[in-house]
């Protein structure tokens, strides 16, 4: 089996680090989404992935992933010019899928189970599609599916006003070459896409096989900032270990906290689960639970806790932190000397709560 993982699009929603940073390459426990993504498809038995890019983001997303051999796969890229919709990017790589049956996973998505029971049953079923199924709150941000009495999907609908079910479409599907046949019969949607629930429908309607399966673990969205902070504190919580790589002085360590490699942790606290970043220094602090701090970070004289602060961010003399996410490269100190005011440099739609 092939598989496309869709990294294009614009990430509005997570705006100011999307401005710089593609969304899918912002990190959840100190790694990027698309990491967590390559490790289900290689898990899965996929060797051989197509990464849709845009025009803006592409570059950063091939210089992370390069040519797959980090994960003993063999990647190639196919550029996207406009965020035409999820059917559109299937188009665009029909001829690199060929008769392939794929698995298409969307790079924003981040979740517990694996591949593996999916793609065991679209083998067993020789189904024209898998699709996984989450049951949420808000079903109408997302695609919805109704099923009749024996679990067999019926009706699927693109972000409904009034949804007809709670069970939300999570984005990783599995398809035999039919689907492009599907997506040759559809039309673009109201919000000018080429819609993957359209196409499925149109499967359905054309007497394909399509297959459901309900999960039950997590399914994290990483489009707003607490959506980040609750997959930080969901992926820290399921999956960190204790690895002391870096120097720890003088310091408390407490439970799974892991500090990477070249980091130093001097006269200080870290309670986990949290990760402290390759070459970062934290000194004089408290780093508390659910915290990421990434590469080459300097904390001093501060506390943080339950936030995600990016690479090469400097936190100085600070009281304390909290629910917070900081971009790259940036700075947070108080002020010394008497004449006390805010200073800030903030780019486009940042936040500061005072
Ligand atoms: O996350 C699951 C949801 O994903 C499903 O429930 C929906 O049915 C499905 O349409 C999709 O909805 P979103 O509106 O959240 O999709 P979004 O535009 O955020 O794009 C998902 C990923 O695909 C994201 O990593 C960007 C990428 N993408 C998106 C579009 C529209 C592309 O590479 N090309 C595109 O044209």
């Amino acid at each position: 089996m092939k598989g496309l993982v869709l990294s294009g699009g614009k990430g509005t929603r997570l705006r100011p680090l999307t401005f710089t940073t593609a969304k899918q390459l912002i990190p959840v426990a100190n790694r990027p989404i698309l990491s967590y993504v390559f490790d289900h498809l290689r898990d899965g038995g996929v060797r051989e992935v197509a990464v849709i890019i845009s025009p803006e983001t592409g570059e950063e997303v091939k210089a992370f992933l390069g040519d797959g051999s980090a994960w003993q796969m063999k990647v190639d890229y196919i550029v996207q010019d406009r965020p035409g919709g999820l059917a559109h990017a299937v188009k665009l790589a029909r001829p690199w899928l060929g008769d392939s049956p794929f698995v298409m996973y969307l790079g924003d998505n981040l979740l517990q189970e694996g591949i593996e029971e999916a793609s065991a049953e679209f083998s067993a079923e020789k189904a024209d599609a898998v699709i996984m199924l989450k049951r949420v709150a808000n079903p109408s941000s997302f695609g919805v599916a109704v099923l009749d009495e024996a679990g067999n999907a019926v009706r699927l609908v693109e972000k409904p006003k009034d949804p007809p079910s709670d069970l939300a479409l999570i984005g990783v599907y599995l398809f035999s070459p039919r689907i492009h046949e599907a997506i040759e019969g559809i039309r673009p949607s109201a919000r000018g896409e080429l819609e993957i629930t359209d196409a499925i429908q149109r499967l359905l309607d054309t007497g394909g096989r399509v297959r459901t399966r309900v999960v039950e673990g997590w399914w994290l969205d990483t489009g707003k900032k607490d959506d980040l902070l609750n997959a930080n504190y969901t992926v820290l919580d399921a999956w960190t270990r204790r690895e002391l790589a870096g120097e720890v002085t003088g310091s408390d360590i407490d439970g799974r906290v892991s500090v990477g490699a070249g980091a130093r942790v001097i006269r200080s606290t870290v309670r986990g689960p949290a990760v402290i970043g390759r070459d970062t220094v934290i000194e004089n602090s408290f780093i508390g639970p659910y915290t990421s701090v990434g590469d080459n970070c300097r904390v001093t004289n501060s506390a943080v806790e339950h936030s995600v602060i990016l690479e090469r961010s400097t936190i100085r003399d600070v009281e304390r932190i909290e629910d917070s996410l900081v971009g790259r490269d940036v700075t947070i100190c108080s002020q010394t000397g008497k004449h006390k005011a805010i200073r800030v440099l903030l780019s486009d739609s940042s936040e500061v709560e005072l």
